[in-house]
């Protein structure tokens, strides 16, 4: 992976406000979430999480696409502003799926000591966080429901 560390803290803290999750934190919190987070640029083709493995961080979307393949085979695509690998930083589960850049990708990586901090300082993100995995399960049984 490159380019690790590109920006200042106020330059990441910029890229965080156009995401969806982190709307409505205050200045101070997204200085905060820029501190803890480290900004990455990968290539297509970049495996960001792989099936069955343990995950030890989460990923937001600043640029680009990422294909995310489903146990059930399905491909689906994430753009600017979403983010994965939520889920085995939660549960402490594999991760539920393989996560691959469809187009060269600038990401911020969040730690799971650092994903836990801000869960327990941002009740908002944490709102956020439960708001999008609870659309993604009503899309998953939905998928479901059309194949049986
Ligand atoms: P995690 O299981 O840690 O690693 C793979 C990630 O893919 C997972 O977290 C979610 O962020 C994402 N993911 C898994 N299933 C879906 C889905 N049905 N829709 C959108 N994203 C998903």
């Amino acid at each position: 992976m490159t380019g690790v560390g590109l920006r200042g803290t106020s330059g990441k803290a910029g890229l965080l406000k156009n995401v969806q999750l982190f709307q409505g934190l205050s200045e101070r919190q997204l200085q905060q979430i820029a501190r803890l987070a480290d900004e990455m640029d990968v290539p297509a083709g970049k495996v960001l999480a792989r099936a069955g493995e343990t995950g030890h961080e989460m990923f937001v979307i600043v640029e680009g696409q990422a294909s995310v393949t489903t146990s059930q085979r399905r491909t689906l695509q994430l753009g600017a502003g979403d983010f994965f690998g939520e889920m085995s930083l939660l549960d402490g589960g594999p991760r539920s799926a393989t996560v691959e850049a469809a187009t060269p990708m600038r990401l911020l990586v969040i730690g799971q000591r650092e994903f836990f901090s801000l869960l327990a300082e941002a009740p908002l993100i944490s709102k956020g966080i439960m708001r999008t995995l609870s659309q993604r399960l009503r899309k998953a049984d939905a998928a479901f429901s059309t194949c049986t």
